[in-house]
């Protein structure tokens, strides 16, 4: 199975979370694919073409994300929109994503009980996600979950990272 991660971080250099992540992949993984479209594309220019190719060469693609205002990075949002096209996603002959394995990796400031029912950001992180699953169900893929990392500005986060990077591991090559 060829696996790419979609990496969609504004700063990756300043990043605490999705920095450990790739690092990992790239020191324990190096058959994972790591996209970088902040880097790839600083000025927004998505090429469709070569991301359609790019996803087309893989059977897993994970979109990896800090959360910003409770949804996904705003050029994470532009590649659904310009990438997933008619004729390629959906429609007539849009059958390119069909039976590919599609998930999240999501980094959260807030911690996690701030994700549910009655929780300061008032739902769980897989209903935030749900527009990914339901876009993943679209295109007749497979939702591969979501994998996530919370409270990045709580106590312990050295440690807690720690184990969480391994998850991460996991989640993404297995
Ligand atoms: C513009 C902006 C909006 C954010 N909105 C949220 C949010 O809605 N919920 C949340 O839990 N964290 C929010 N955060 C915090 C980021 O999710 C957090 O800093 C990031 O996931 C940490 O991962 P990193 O170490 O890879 O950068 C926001 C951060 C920024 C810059």
């Amino acid at each position: 199975m060829k696996t790419i991660v979609i990496l969609a971080h504004p700063n990756i250099e300043q990043s605490l979370v999705s920095k450990s992540w790739v690092n990992a992949l790239k020191e324990q993984h190096a058959d994972v694919t790591i996209h970088n479209i902040y880097e790839t594309y600083p000025d927004w220019n998505i090429d469709v073409a070569a991301e359609q190719k790019l996803v087309g060469a893989h059977d897993r693609i994970i979109f990896q994300f800090p959360v910003q205002w409770l949804n996904m990075t705003p050029l994470m949002k532009k590649w659904f929109d310009e990438v997933l096209s008619y004729g390629w996603a959906y429609g007539p002959d849009g059958d390119k994503l069909v039976g590919k394995e599609i998930g999240a990796a999501v980094s959260a400031g807030s911690p996690e009980e701030a994700y549910q029912v009655g929780g300061k950001n008032l739902f769980p992180l897989s209903q935030l996600l749900s527009p990914i699953e339901a876009t993943v169900n679209f295109v007749n893929a497979k939702y591969h979950s979501f994998h996530a990392f919370y409270g990045v500005f709580s106590d312990d986060l050295e440690n807690r990272l720690k184990i969480n990077t391994q998850e991460y591991l996991k989640y993404v090559t297995q």
